[in-house]
């Protein structure tokens, strides 16, 4: 079943708890959370004390996106505020396979993401290790972004390829999905759709998850 992740980079912040309610209530699965650094990144955004205090509010599954140099530094402290999960770049390490370990050991899931220009070679002899990848479909930074159809033959070959090792690895998609750009992801093999714009920025955000997942669904009934 395909999963719904609205990104909280687009909500009101001003009103989050409420908001994270409300996607939690149309049904969505996964809420993630987008961390940037101003350094791998031209943005800022937030830490584990925001994570921390949405988790009083919330039983969904909290999918933290680290968009940060050095990740290594922040596993401790997001697995402390609540994080079930967290993705790093592979853009960001040299030591990729011991920054899973240390996410695991944490008790949480790993996932690597990749830019759309990185190919994905670099996680050939790491992809057992792996609960998720998450393949950027906009350059990372900001919300509201353009999805970049390029990136479509990647998550295609990604797809075959974990099938082929009979895979529980899980491909998440981010940036520029909506109800255009969804099911074109799904039918290519995504899992997890991250959506911000296409939830928090529409007058109904429940509507807005509900919608996707029936355009994500349209695509499995085929
Ligand atoms: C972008 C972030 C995304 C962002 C997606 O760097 O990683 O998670 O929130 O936003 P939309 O869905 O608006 O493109
Ligand atoms: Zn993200």
């Amino acid at each position: 079943m395909i999963q719904i992740a609205p990104s909280i980079l687009s909500a009101d912040f001003s009103r989050l708890g409420e908001q994270v309610r409300m996607v939690e209530d149309a049904g969505a699965e996964v809420l993630h959370i987008d961390i940037m650094d101003g350094h791998f990144v031209p943005n800022l955004t937030f830490g584990p004390a925001l994570v921390k205090s949405i988790r009083a509010h919330s039983r969904l599954r909290f999918d933290v996106h680290l968009m940060v140099e050095e990740p290594e530094r922040y596993i401790t402290d997001f697995a402390a505020a609540g994080a079930d999960h967290i993705t790093f770049h592979l853009e960001t390490s040299l030591h990729v396979h011991r920054v899973i370990q240390q996410i695991k050991e944490q008790g949480m899931t790993a996932g690597i993401a990749l830019n759309p220009a990185t190919p994905l070679d670099g996680i050939k002899y790491i992809l057992e290790d792996l609960d998720m990848v998450l393949l950027m479909t906009v350059n990372p930074g900001f919300g509201g972004q353009k999805f970049i159809p390029n990136v479509i033959p990647k998550i295609q070959v990604l797809h075959r390829h974990l099938e082929q090792l009979e895979s529980a690895c899980q491909i998440e998609v981010d940036g520029g999905i909506n109800l255009e750009t969804a099911p074109v992801a799904v039918k290519a093999g995504a899992h997890i759709l991250v959506a911000g714009a296409a939830v928090f920025a529409q007058s109904d955000p429940k509507q807005a998850v509900v919608k996707l997942r029936q355009a994500a669904d349209s695509v499995n009934k085929e």
